[in-house]
């Protein structure tokens, strides 16, 4: 079970985010100097392996087995990329540690960097997040200033640099092979994987190391205090903490640090402060839009990686979307095929019509012009497209649509047999997006 006691990640430091001096007093840029002065890579990713960190950024691959990979390519080139791409409806954890944690990140990146003997690294970052760039680009400089970036680094012989990449501003170019692509001029659009992964054909087809931006701030933390230090939160297979984007229907939106493995319930009402107007939850979307919703009678699932893929949903980048009673599910899961609809990137052909075929149909129902026949072809679509895209946004588009049928079916019905949708919030255009 996990274990609430001080946090992982987040620290509180004195001055402004980007000033050095907040963060050296509590102990930053140490890690980075035993790794460029004493620990040997290996050390690195064993201390990682044995911390059992997993990526933040959503499929939660074990860190250290991917550090070794690239580490142990037989191809010297390698490139070293943060994803700080954040697209997706509801998840905005990375854009505050972006903010708030600029220095902890940088050295994340450094370290990431220089273990895989990287030949450029680069903050890959989402267009909109202006204020967290200016935030980066100052901590940069200051880092620079004390000798921790550039040339002999802290006289070690050591040079390193690290370029922020202005991101695509698409959520498919989160995606690990668009980001890349978009990085070398071309379309924001996934390579087919697998067989090649990053780690062996990346950026220039050279192997490349990418990381999300919790994942990375992780890093510094883990090799300070010690991987058994940070195991002592969490779960068993997956340790330490995570940041919870949470929106919707709750009294307190914003990102919080919990431990893993804490309930949808604790979420919603020790962080989130509970559903306001004393309204019941009808529905959560634990890892975001892109996985199955759970119902009010499983908040007191686990908040991890196994044990919501186990409950038949997952953690994602834990995005976590509140349901109240007053919102139509019709118009929520409409708002999300849309966002999907959105940003296909269209490259794949299940995807570019599976998407725009289930917005059409989701339209009409909440329109008031469905038919029984369209819920039939709903989930025969959503059947015949899931899993079969270059990357996952049309399984996410349709495990959304399935769930939601499965779950609610009785509010599709009812708009079919009115001809219109009953939630006279939805009427008024008024329903609550998140
Ligand atoms: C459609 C789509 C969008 C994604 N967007 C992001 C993103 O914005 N940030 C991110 O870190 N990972 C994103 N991912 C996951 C990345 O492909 C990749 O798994 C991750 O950056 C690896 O880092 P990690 O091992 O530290 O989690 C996305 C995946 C998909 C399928």
């Amino acid at each position: 079970m996990p274990t609430a006691t001080e946090p992982r990640l987040v620290q509180q430091m004195e001055g402004a985010p980007w000033e050095i001096e907040g963060y050296l007093k509590v102990g930053g840029y140490e890690a980075w100097k035993r790794c460029v002065k004493e620990l040997k890579a290996t050390q690195v990713i064993d201390e990682l392996k044995k911390s059992g960190l997993r990526g933040r950024g959503g499929a939660g691959f074990p860190t250290g087995i991917k550090w070794d990979k690239v580490l142990n390519h037989r191809v010297p080139e390698r490139y070293f990329v943060c994803n700080a791409g954040e697209h997706e409806p509801g998840t905005f954890k990375d854009r505050h540690l972006l903010k708030t944690l600029p220095h902890q990140l940088i050295e994340g990146c450094l370290i990431a960097s220089r273990t895989v003997n990287a030949k450029a690294s680069f903050i890959y970052i989402n267009h909109e997040y202006h204020e967290e760039q200016q935030n980066l680009k100052k901590a940069i400089a200051q880092a620079r200033e004390r000798g921790f970036i550039g040339k002999n680094v802290l006289g070690s012989g050591i040079d390193i640099e690290l370029e922020i990449f202005d991101g695509h501003g698409s959520y498919v170019a989160g995606e690990e092979t668009a980001m890349l692509e978009s990085m070398q001029g071309r379309p924001a659009m996934p390579r087919q994987k697998p067989p090649f992964y990053p780690t062996d054909f990346g950026l220039y087809g050279k192997p490349t190391l990418v990381n999300n931006v919790e994942t990375l701030c992780n890093i510094p933390r883990i090799l300070y205090k010690g991987s058994s230090w940070f195991t002592q939160v969490g779960t068993e297979k997956c340790p330490g903490t995570m940041m919870f984007s949470l929106s919707g229907a709750v009294n307190r939106p914003g990102v919080y640090e919990m431990p893993m493995g804490v309930t949808i319930r604790e979420v919603i009402q020790q962080c989130g402060g509970g559903v306001p107007n004393g309204r019941k939850i009808k529905a959560v979307f634990p890892g975001g839009p892109a996985f199955p919703m759970v119902t009010a009678d499983q908040l007191d699932l686990m908040m991890d990686f196994d044990s919501l893929k186990k409950a038949g949903t997952g953690l994602g980048s834990a995005g976590m979307i509140v349901v109240d009673e007053a919102t139509c599910m019709v118009a929520k899961t409409l708002h999300f095929s849309n966002f999907f609809k959105n940003e296909s990137c269209g490259q794949c052909p299940p995807c570019r019509m599976g998407t725009m075929n289930l917005a059409a149909l989701m339209t009409k129902i909440e329109e008031g012009n469905g038919t029984q026949k369209d819920l039939d072809s709903m989930l025969q679509l959503c059947g015949f497209v899931k899993g079969t895209g270059y990357c996952t946004l049309v399984t996410g588009a349709s495990v959304l649509v399935q769930s939601s049928l499965k779950l609610f079916r009785h509010e599709y019905e009812e708009h079919i047999r009115l001809q219109r949708c009953p939630s006279q919030e939805a009427q008024a255009g008024m329903v609550a997006h998140s």
